[in-house]
């Protein structure tokens, strides 16, 4: 079967699938219905529409108990909940952080606002995960270990912490990553962003680190509109990450007083009420995009990404693998002019050139993967 006839079929297959014969079939819409509606209208009419309220203690007990973490925190994104959980594990100005150049730019940002600087090691082709070879052979290479601290030998920074993402919803290797982190004194903070509803050996993605960050923004499997959440087994971890975007106010019934520099990182009540909703339905969500990923896989003549063994992913984004570069960029003309949303993967971080003189390993696979990864529709079809 020629390309053009194998994405024929597979155009065919996403405009049956999403039963649209025209219009635009997006990458991902959120899904509502009345419950979405219903809980939103009560929280106005509560009048606790602000950072304080039962819809915000609702949804962090909902995503700690589907997640099993002991702790879950809301916060105002996920950009914010990376930022949180990087300060709470004591990152500082000048440290270093390893992570991926495979990533939405949320990941170094977040590192960044610390005044603290990646370090891009490479991605697996299996997983799109953190490698945990790359990750080893540059701790084993490049750092020794000082007083109990991890440090880069040629600069004598610091490397505080691994932020590993588990791409588009597949698991990365955490274990072994968990195990890289652990023998070399660094913090783990898991950037779960895209991976709620994803597990690793039956456990779930964010719970493998000291913290796992999501979010909640209108692209991904459940949405808040705008938001993010913390999940960590640790309670002081949990305790300071909540004081912290609580502007570190002690709790007082009248007085305003403030014990550390902080921000505003509570998500609104409003946010919440949506979250609530959306747990509700996250179940269905997942068996529907898992369908529709299985259904992808089938399509002949092309490669579509399977999860790897031992996980389970939320396929919150499928994807197709392209043979080069060349043929991924026709195949996005291709889609997008017939109305079907397709896009590539970020540009590496490290091609960017905010980040470009970040130290970093070789990075083949990063560059394979973003030359010829293609997302394709994988929202669930809402029938409201
Ligand atoms: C990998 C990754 N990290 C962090 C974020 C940041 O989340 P937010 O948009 O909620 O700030 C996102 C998504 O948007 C993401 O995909």
């Amino acid at each position: 079967m020629s390309n053009h006839q194998a994405w024929l079929s597979l155009i065919e297959f996403i405009r049956r699938h999403y039963q649209r014969s025209e219009g635009l079939i997006p990458l991902h819409a959120p899904c509502f219905d009345e419950s979405e509606k219903r809980l939103v209208v009560d929280c106005i009419d509560s009048t606790f529409v602000s950072s304080v309220g039962q819809y915000v203690t609702e949804f962090e007990q909902q995503i700690a108990d589907y997640t099993g973490a002991k702790h879950a925190v809301a916060v105002v994104n996920g950009t914010m909940g990376l930022y949180l959980a990087l300060k709470v594990i004591g990152l500082q100005p000048n440290d270093l952080v390893i992570t991926q150049s495979l990533t939405f730019v949320a990941t170094p940002n977040a590192i960044k606002m610390h005044q603290a600087d990646p370090v891009f090691v490479d991605v697996e082709r299996e997983t799109l995960g953190l490698c945990p070879q790359s990750l080893n052979q540059f701790l084993t290479e490049q750092t020794h270990q000082q007083n109990g601290q991890c440090v880069h030998r040629q600069t004598g920074r610091v490397v505080r912490a691994c932020v590993p993402m588990h791409t588009l919803g597949f698991s990365a290797r955490i274990d072994a990553l968990l195990e890289i982190c652990n023998r070399h004194n660094l913090a783990l903070v898991e950037d779960a962003a895209e991976s709620l509803g994803s597990f690793y050996r039956g456990k779930h993605t964010g719970r493998f680190g000291q913290l796992g960050v999501f979010s909640f923004n209108g692209n991904k499997v459940i949405t808040t509109g705008g938001g993010g959440m913390l999940i960590t087994d640790d309670a002081e971890l949990a305790r300071h990450a909540k004081h912290l975007s609580t502007t570190a106010k002690i709790p007082h019934a009248w007085l305003f007083e403030h014990d550390e520099p902080a921000y505003n990182l509570r998500m609104p009540n409003l946010n919440a009420a949506l979250g609530v909703a959306q747990m509700q339905k996250l179940p269905l969500f997942l068996a529907e995009k898992r369908r529709l990923a299985l259904a992808y896989q089938q399509q002949p003549g092309l490669v579509v990404q399977a999860e790897s063994p031992n996980t389970q992913a939320n396929y919150w984004l499928s994807t197709l693998i392209c043979q080069d570069q060349t043929e991924r960029d026709v195949f996005l003309e291709f889609s997008n002019t017939q109305a079907i949303q397709t896009r590539p993967l970020w540009t590496p971080m490290h091609q960017l050139p905010i980040y470009a003189d970040c130290l970093r390993s070789e990075l083949p696979n990063t560059e394979w993967l973003a030359a010829r990864v293609v997302n394709l529709p994988s929202g669930v079809k809402c029938r409201v």
